[in-house]
Order: structure tokens, then C-alpha cells, then sequence
């Protein structure tokens, strides 16, 4: 904007005041009296020039908080593209560099953890077995129960309706259990069949993963150790064959019992005896 000379400004404010009606004010009245004893000042070619219209900057507009917001945020540091277009680079150098660390449970006890939130068995006896609908594991409950695994598999199988409302479901020797009914289960014929592995999955799962300091889950626990190995090895396949079985039967709930369980568990329940010598 070019600047307009003061004295052209008051002279323009006074006219305007004249045009209006006002008194001009004792401020410009006396400028123009100054400038008129100064006639070397102002030439008469200026006062009559058109003068231009003072031009007033109108008042910022308020400014809205996000906008104030955006505009005070703190601004991306210079190096940061450069780091970040390095980023995917570096990733998959380091990314081959890294031990594969096995994470969690793995063999059966995996299978048995994501059965245990996949069969539903988690939603009724609590995702830590603290119990819900269905009763608690914790603590030492699922042993007092079940005093062999071989029981418990079986109870899965089966589940309330087999077993039959106000029958002890417990082993012959544990704490008595009458059934009052909402145990599912999964054998052959159940709206959630699991094959043989499953079960015995989870019902690993749920002994040594609820009780893990008892004496009966430790041996539990050698147990599955010794089925895992012999699973990935392929030597029980072919010893459970011979029995025609398959680690991947459906088990008949009507008529199910300990024995059969137990035949599929004999060749690793071998193994372990004559570790033992
Ligand atoms: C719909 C709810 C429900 C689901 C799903 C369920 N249970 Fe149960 N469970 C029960 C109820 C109820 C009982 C008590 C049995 C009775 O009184 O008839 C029980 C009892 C048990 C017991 C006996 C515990 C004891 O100490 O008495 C075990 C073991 C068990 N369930 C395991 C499982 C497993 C493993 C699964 C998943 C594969 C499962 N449950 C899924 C409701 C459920």
C-alpha cells in the first residue's frame, strides 16, 4: 500500500466531517490552519486531487480453536521422512536376524489352549478356569475331581446328558460330583465334535494349565511331553494301528470308558515305564 502523507489524511477526515454535517475536530481544524499559514507545504494541486479512500484493515476474523490447534501443533522434525522411508528397509534386515523363541504352549497344550476358547469351554468355566456357568478348575478342583486324565476325557466325551442327571460324574476315588445338568459333549454325535487329539488337548490343557504345582499335573504333564514327542515323531501312529486305532477318532460317548481311553494313551504310558527303567 502506498503511503498517503498525514496532511492528506487529515484533510480528507475534515472534509468528510464538513460533508457530514459534524464539527470537524479542534485536532484537524487546527492541523488545516498549520497547513493553510504553510501554503509551501500543500500546493493547491493537491487539494483538489481526488483522495483516495482510506483504506481500513478490517478486524481479524476470531479464529476457531481446532484451527488454533492446527496451527500451533507441533510441526514433524526434518529428519523424520528419511527415517521413516528407511524404516521397512532396516525392518526385514533386522526381522532375519531374530531367534525363532518358541511363545506359549506348543504340541497338545497349544492345541488344548485355543480349544479351550474355540470349544466354548472358556465362555462357561472362565477364560483363567475360575468357573461361571460351568465350575471352577483352579486351585486344585479339576484333581479333587478327576483323579486320573483318563476320567476327566471321558467326562468330556460324554458330558451331562450321557452321563445322566444326578449320576456321580467323578472318578470312583475323587470328590462326588452329581450332575444338575449344561455340560455339553463332545463325542460323536455332539453339536461340537472333537476327535479323539482334541480332547485329550484340552483336557491336558485344562490339568496342567490350571493346577501347574500339583504332583498329578506334573505327571500329566510328562505324559503329554512324551505323546508330543511321539506325535511328531510318527512312532505312535503306527503302534496305535496295530490296536486299530487312530489318534484322530470320534469317540462313541454311549459305552465310553477309562480302558479305551487308556489304549490310546498305552504306548506313551510305555515309553515313559521303561524310561523310568
Ligand atoms: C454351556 C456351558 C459349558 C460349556 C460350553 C462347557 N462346560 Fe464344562 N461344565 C459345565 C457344567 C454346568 C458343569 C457341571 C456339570 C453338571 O452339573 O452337569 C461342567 C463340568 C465340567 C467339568 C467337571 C469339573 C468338576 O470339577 O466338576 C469339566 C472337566 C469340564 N466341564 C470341562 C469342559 C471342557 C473341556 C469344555 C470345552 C471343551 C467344557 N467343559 C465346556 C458347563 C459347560
Amino acid at each position: 500500500m502506498t503511503e498517503i502523507p498525514e496532511h492528506l489524511l487529515k484533510r480528507s477526515a475534515a472534509r468528510k466531517a464538513a460533508l457530514s454535517g459534524e464539527a470537524p475536530s479542534e485536532e484537524s481544524s487546527e492541523s488545516t490552519a498549520v497547513e493553510a499559514a504553510a501554503p509551501a507545504a500543500a500546493p493547491a494541486v493537491a487539494a483538489s486531487a481526488p483522495v483516495p479512500e482510506v483504506y481500513v484493515e478490517p478486524a481479524p476474523e476470531p479464529v476457531a480453536p481446532y484451527v488454533e490447534a492446527y496451527e500451533g501443533r507441533k510441526k514433524m522434525p526434518f529428519w523424520i521422512l528419511p527415517v521413516l522411508l528407511f524404516l521397512p528397509v532396516w525392518g526385514s534386515f533386522y526381522y532375519g536376524t531374530l531367534e525363532r523363541v518358541p511363545q506359549g504352549l506348543t504340541g497338545l497344550l497349544g492345541e488344548g489352549e485355543e480349544l479351550y476358547v474355540e470349544s466354548g469351554c472358556s465362555g462357561c468355566h472362565g477364560a483363567e478356569g475360575r468357573g461361571g456357568i460351568g465350575p471352577a478348575f483352579y486351585g486344585g478342583e479339576l484333581h479333587q475331581t478327576f483323579t486320573t486324565l483318563e476320567d476327566q476325557l471321558v467326562w468330556i466325551a460324554q458330558g451331562s446328558a450321557v452321563v445322566g442327571q444326578g449320576q456321580n460324574y467323578a472318578s470312583p476315588d475323587g470328590r462326588e460330583r452329581l450332575v444338575g445338568g449344561g455340560m455339553p459333549g463332545f463325542g460323536l454325535g455332539a453339536a461340537n465334535e472333537l476327535d479323539f487329539e482334541q480332547i485329550l488337548a484340552v483336557t491336558l490343557f485344562e490339568r496342567t494349565q490350571f493346577d501347574p504345582d500339583e504332583d498329578l499335573a506334573i505327571r500329566d504333564l510328562e505324559l503329554t511331553e512324551q505323546m508330543n514327542l511321539m506325535i511328531e515323531t510318527g512312532e505312535l501312529e503306527p503302534l496305535l494301528a496295530a490296536e486299530g486305532l487312530n489318534i484322530h477318532d470320534i469317540l462313541d460317548p454311549e459305552g465310553l470308558t477309562p480302558e479305551i481311553v487308556n489304549a490310546y494313551l498305552q504306548p506313551a504310558r510305555d515309553a515313559l515305564a521303561a524310561q523310568e527303567g
